[in-house]
C-alpha cells in the first residue's frame, strides 16, 4: 500500500538540496506538498517548478527558529491542503570552526535553526496531525555527524545533531502508541549548499564566522536525489534511522561509530576488541 498517494507532505529546508529534493521525490509519489523556507523566492521557484510539471505544490516562507512564523505555516498548510500526513523537519544550518573560537552568536544560531526549529515545528504540527486518523509520520534530518564530530572542528554541528537523534528517538516512543511513526535521517556528504549555509544567517545572531572550506558545493558527496530516494523509502518501512552516504565514507563513518563503542565499553570497563 501506497501510504503517500494523495496526502500532503510539509518539508522546512526544502528551496534547496535535500529538501527541495525530498520535495520532488514525494510529489512524484502522489503527494501535496508544501515547499517551506526561510529563502521565500527559492521555495516559491521550486513549487513552481513542480506545479509545472502538473504536481500540487506550493511554496511558503518560514524561519524554523521563530515559533510565530511556524505557527504561520502550519496553518497555512491546513488551510490549503486540509491535513498533514508526512511532516519533514529538515531545515538545518552548518558551521565548522573550533569551539574555542566560535561565538555564542554561533552556537545560538546553529541551535536556534537545529534543535528549536525542529521542537518549534513539532509544536506547531504534532497537535494538529494527533487529531488526524490513519497514516502519519515524522521525519528529522539529522547527520551522520550526530555520533562523533569529525576532526575537522565539527563539535557545534555535531551537538545539534545529537540533539535530533535523541528528540528522534524519544518522540518515537511517544507516538508509536498513536500509530504516527518517526524516522531520523542521517545523510554523510551530499551536494548541496550546506558549506553556504550562512547566506541565510540573520544579523541577530551576531557576525558571520569564517569559512575555512568555503562555500561552494560540497565535494566528494552523493547527490541530494539519492538521499531523497533512501529517506522515502525509510519513511515507507517505519525504520527509525536512516543512512545516506556515499561508498567512500561508509568506512569513515563505521569507524566514528565503532570508536564511540570502544569509549563507552572502555567507560563500562569492559574489553571491547580494539
Ligand atoms: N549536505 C550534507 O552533506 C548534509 C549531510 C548531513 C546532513 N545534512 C542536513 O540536511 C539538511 C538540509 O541541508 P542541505 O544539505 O540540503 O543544505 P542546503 O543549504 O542546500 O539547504 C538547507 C535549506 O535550509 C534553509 N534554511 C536555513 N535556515 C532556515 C530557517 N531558519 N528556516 C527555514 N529554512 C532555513 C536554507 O535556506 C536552505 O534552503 C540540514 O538539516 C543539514 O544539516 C546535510
Amino acid at each position: 500500500m501506497d501510504h503517500l498517494n494523495g496526502r500532503t507532505a510539509v518539508i522546512t529546508g526544502a528551496a534547496s538540496g535535500i529538501g527541495a529534493a525530498l520535495a520532488a521525490e514525494l510529489a512524484s509519489h502522489g503527494m501535496s506538498v508544501v515547499v517551506a523556507d526561510i529563502d521565500a523566492d527559492g521555495a516559491h521557484h521550486v513549487a513552481g517548478e513542480l506545479r509545472a510539471r502538473g504536481l500540487p505544490a506550493i511554496g511558503a516562507r518560514v524561519d524554523v527558529s521563530d515559533p510565530e512564523s511556524v505557527q504561520d505555516l502550519a496553518r497555512r498548510s491546513y488551510d490549503e491542503f486540509g491535513s498533514v500526513e508526512l511532516l519533514c523537519n529538515n531545515a538545518g544550518v552548518l558551521l565548522f570552526g573550533a569551539i574555542a573560537e566560535s561565538s555564542l552568536g554561533d552556537w545560538r544560531w546553529l541551535s536556534s535553526v537545529n534543535v528549536e526549529g525542529m521542537l518549534n515545528c513539532l509544536h506547531a504540527f504534532l497537535q494538529r496531525m494527533r487529531a488526524q486518523q490513519g497514516w502519519r509520520h515524522v521525519m528529522n534530518t539529522a547527520s551522520t555527524h550526530a555520533f562523533l564530530p569529525d576532526p575537522r572542528h565539527t563539535a557545534l554541528y555535531s551537538a545539534t545533531k545529537h540533539a535530533i537523534v535523541g528528540l528522534s528517538l524519544g518522540l518515537r516512543a511517544e507516538l508509536a502508541p498513536e500509530g504516527i511513526g518517526v524516522t531520523v535521517l542521517c545523510p554523510g556528504q551530499v551536494a548541496t549548499r550546506i558549506l553556504d549555509s550562512q547566506r541565510n544567517r540573520s544579523e541577530a545572531f551576531g557576525e558571520r564566522a569564517s569559512e575555512p572550506f568555503g562555500t561552494g558545493v560540497v565535494p566528494m558527496a552523493i547527490e541530494p536525489g539519492q538521499v531523497a530516494r533512501d529517506a522515502v523509502e525509510g519513511v515507507l518501512r517505519d525504520a527509525p534511522i536512516v543512512f545516506s552516504l556515499p561508498e567512500h565514507g561508509r568506512e569513515e563513518f563505521r569507524a566514528q561509530v565503532e570508536e564511540l563503542w570502544r569509549l563507552t565499553g572502555t567507560a563500562l570497563g569492559d574489553h571491547v576488541e580494539a
